[in-house]
């Protein structure tokens, strides 16, 4: 094998097979230059927790990412210490965990109003109506938006996250800068007259330390909307079908919705929104299970096969949702492990169980109408259209 050819309806045999093959690979795929793959949980859980894999490219001697626009690659994820460091904290503080346990009775109200009008319909598309409008919604009221320009967000969100030309109005970048001073106009406004938001926290925070740069401060907004948006609806809609498709645990669930916590951990497992993590580059020569990673080499961890990984899952291709205990890496590990996967936990939770109480009698729908989305590195649906 030289290069990957990954199938999104099954990818898990090919997975399996490279598995196989070594725990780590070398091979051809998006660009020039060929990608390390780690395939098995042992090496990746290492390779999270190991500092000499750097998330700056600069750090290990390589050029700056090109990122023209003010903002966009000021990151966490693309950062390390001691910036990294610096801004997780800062986010942190903003983003509490009570602020998470507050949003409760939101998403439930939110989910329950838009299986209202389905049910009344007698049909939903899951991911346009339900999966992606909730991650969306409450993302974007708890950083502050207009609930007004929600549906502008979600549109240059698809645009940025398929990276699709922006066809009449001048390109991704045109796009990208229009976003920038769109954030810079809600920046000014929280800045005047500040509310109980997140963008009001972030400004009071980069008010008060003077430690969170104007373009830092814009990464961060970007980054939480992105981060926080598509993943969870993939969460949501993967769920939902793997249930369906598992009709023994979706009646388990139904009859004990207490066990939608371990059920949540086990569907992040099973088909994990994000199949293939960001890059890691070595910043010195690094040996993973007799593998030498040469200085500069880009890193992957195969998210969708180290938590398929028979060494450390039993049973592994096997859906059960009472599996205790269930380690996945969906949400990574180490200093860059999810800052929302308590948010995204929540409403994954809420949204799975709103639906399989309200609607007794989902039916797996006929295969031809399940569409995967075709993005290298998330795994989800793009339409996932059911009757009540
Ligand atoms: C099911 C949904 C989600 C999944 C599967 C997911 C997955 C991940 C993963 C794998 C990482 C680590 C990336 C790395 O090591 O390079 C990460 C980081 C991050 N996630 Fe999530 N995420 C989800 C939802 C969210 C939500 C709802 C938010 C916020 C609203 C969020 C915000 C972030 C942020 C800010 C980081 C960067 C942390 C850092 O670099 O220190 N995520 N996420």
């Amino acid at each position: 094998m030289t290069s990957i050819q990954i199938d999104k309806a099954d990818p898990y045999p090919v997975y399996a097979r490279m598995r196989r093959m070594g725990p780590v690979l070398r091979l051809n795929w998006a660009g020039p230059e060929p990608v390390w793959f780690v395939t098995r949980y042992r090496d990746a859980l290492a390779a999270f927790k190991d500092s000499r894999f750097v998330r700056n490219p600069v750090n290990c001697g390589r050029p700056a990412r090109h990122t023209p626009s003010r903002g966009f690659g000021h990151d966490l994820i693309e950062l390390d210490p001691p910036d990294h460091t610096r801004l997780r904290n800062l986010v942190s503080k903003a983003f509490t965990p009570q602020m998470v346990q507050r949003l409760d009775r939101r998403i439930t109200q939110l989910a329950d109003q838009i299986l209202d009008s389905a049910k009344s319909r007698g049909e939903i598309e899951l991911i346009s109506e339900y999966a992606s409008v909730i991650p969306i919604t409450i993302i974007s009221e708890l950083l502050g938006v207009p609930v007004d320009d929600i549906g502008k967000f979600r549109s240059f969100i698809y645009l940025l996250i398929h990276q699709i030309p922006a066809r009449s109005d001048g390109g991704l970048e045109a796009a990208k800068l229009r976003f920038t001073n769109y954030l810079h106009a809600v920046f000014a406004t929280r800045r005047a007259e500040p509310r109980d938001d997140l963008v009001s926290s972030l400004v009071r925070v980069q008010q008060d330390s003077d430690r969170l740069s104007p373009d830092e401060l814009i990464g961060m907004v970007y980054l939480l909307l992105v981060a926080g948006f598509v993943t969870t609806a993939n969460l949501i809609g993967n769920g939902i079908l793997a249930l369906l498709r598992h009709p023994e645990q979706l009646k388990l669930l139904r009859q004990n919705p207490a066990m939608a916590d371990t059920a949540i951990e086990e569907l992040l497992r099973f088909d994990s929104p994000i199949e293939i993590s960001t890059p890691f580059f070595a910043s010195t020569e690094i040996d993973l299970s007799g593998v030498q990673i040469p200085r500069g080499a880009v890193v992957r961890v195969l998210i969708a096969s180290v938590n398929r990984d028979e060494e450390q899952f039993p049973a592994a291709d096997k859906l059960d949702i009472t599996r205790q205990p269930c380690p996945h890496l969906s949400f990574g590990q180490g200093s860059h492990y999810c800052l929302g996967a308590s948010l995204a936990r929540l409403e994954g939770r809420i949204a799975v169980n709103r639906l399989i109480e309200r609607a007794p009698n989902l039916r797996l729908p006929d295969p031809s109408s399940i569409k995967w989305a075709p993005h290298r590195i998330l795994r989800g649906l793009q339409q996932l259209p059911l009757r009540f």
